[in-house]
């Protein structure tokens, strides 16, 4: 006699009753890959992407872009990150810690060093209009007692001239970003902590890149256009802030940016004249959708990298739990990735 098995059967009648919705189109096609179905077995638990960047090492390419703190729920979700990479073995930024520099009202929001552990990469965060007074001011022991406090491993630097524009209470750069992290550079002790350069979501053109990479900095994160744009959310904020008075023409300079492929095809150009250039780590971020996105970008740079999300993983933050599952299906897609694309050629 021939059992069949009941789970056989209704795995053929789930097959018969959805493959009318399971039609696919031609145009939607990934043009990005090659899959080779041929070459690998499917990964299993050897199955290894990891990598070491910035002295530390990650069990996955994948990284948590700076958030928040300083505010009610800010400290739940930073715990709630710090105890994801500590699960995943995954670095993160910081979000801005410039009230730290005045009070200690809100340490805890940061103090994620007892959380994360001792062996990822955890940095602080900084924007250039506070280095830049903290320079004039000639104060740059806060930023060691910052970095010493939180026990982080170095420093992000943002640099976001147009959102401080757009920001109602935003600060006006009374020099060059490049002229404060020259200066920043040439005072500060370099071996002291690592220095990270990001733009918080408009990227940057090849210009700013150049001589920014003749800086001795440590690593750059690109916070490229098409994801959180913080000049965006700075218009939502005076809207909301003058209610029906509100007028606002200045909208079109929040569309100027670089996307994090235009700025990859930047920085490996640059790397060509000066191969120096290809061996700085790279954080690849903004608007990164998903692993494929992410592992696309990272197989087009000539650089070492991860990649990096902001509001994906804030939009899981508060329940660990979904945080976790959407980790874990970043990471077997990776794997799969790994397994079965090869990059199509770039025409
Ligand atoms: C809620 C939120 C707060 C952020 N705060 C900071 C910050 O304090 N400092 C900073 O350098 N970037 C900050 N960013 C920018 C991110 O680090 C990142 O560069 C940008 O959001 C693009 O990534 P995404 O498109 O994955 O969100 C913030 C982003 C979000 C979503």
């Amino acid at each position: 006699m021939v059992v069949i098995n009941p789970m056989h059967e209704t795995r053929k009648r789930d097959h018969i009753e959805l493959a009318q919705n399971a039609q696919t189109v031609r145009a939607l096609v990934n043009q990005r890959f090659n899959y080779e179905p041929l070459l690998s077995g499917h990964p299993g638990e050897k199955s290894d992407i990891s990598i070491n960047f910035l002295g530390k090492k990650l069990d996955a390419p994948l990284w948590i872009s700076s958030m928040t703190g300083g505010v009610g729920e800010a400290r739940h979700i930073n715990q709630n990150l710090a105890r994801l990479c500590r699960e995943f073995n995954l670095g993160m930024g910081l979000g801005s810690c410039r009230s730290l520099l005045e009070s200690n009202q809100y340490f805890e929001d940061f103090n994620l060093r007892p959380i994360i552990g001792p062996d990822l990469p955890l940095y602080a965060n900084l924007g250039i209009a506070q280095l830049e007074l903290i320079l004039r001011e000639n104060k740059t022991h806060k930023i060691s007692e910052l970095c010493k406090k939180l026990q982080v491993d170095g420093l992000f630097i943002h640099i976001n001239p147009m959102q401080e524009w757009f920001q109602v209470e935003g600060d006006h750069f009374q020099q060059s970003p490049l002229e404060t992290l020259t200066l920043f550079m040439s005072q500060f002790q370099k071996n002291e902590i690592k220095i990270i350069v990001k733009e918080v979501g408009q990227g940057m053109g090849p210009l700013s890149l150049k001589s920014l990479f003749e800086l001795p900095i440590d690593a750059f994160e690109l916070a490229g256009f098409g994801g959180t744009n913080f000049s965006k959310l700075e218009v939502l904020r005076s809207k909301a802030l003058s209610q029906e008075n509100y007028v606002d023409s200045r909208s079109p300079l929040f569309n100027v940016g670089h996307t994090p492929l235009e700025m990859i095809d930047f920085i490996n150009a640059l790397g060509e004249k000066n191969p120096q250039i290809k061996n700085l780590p790279l954080i690849i971020s903004g608007g990164i959708e998903n692993f494929l996105d992410g592992h696309y970008l990272r197989s087009r740079s000539n650089n070492p990298s991860v990649y990096g999300h902001a509001n994906k993983f804030l939009s899981f933050a508060e329940d660990y739990e979904l945080l976790k599952k959407f980790t874990d299906e970043q990471i077997s897609g990776l794997k799969m990735a790994k397994s079965f694309l090869t990059l199509k050629e770039v025409l």
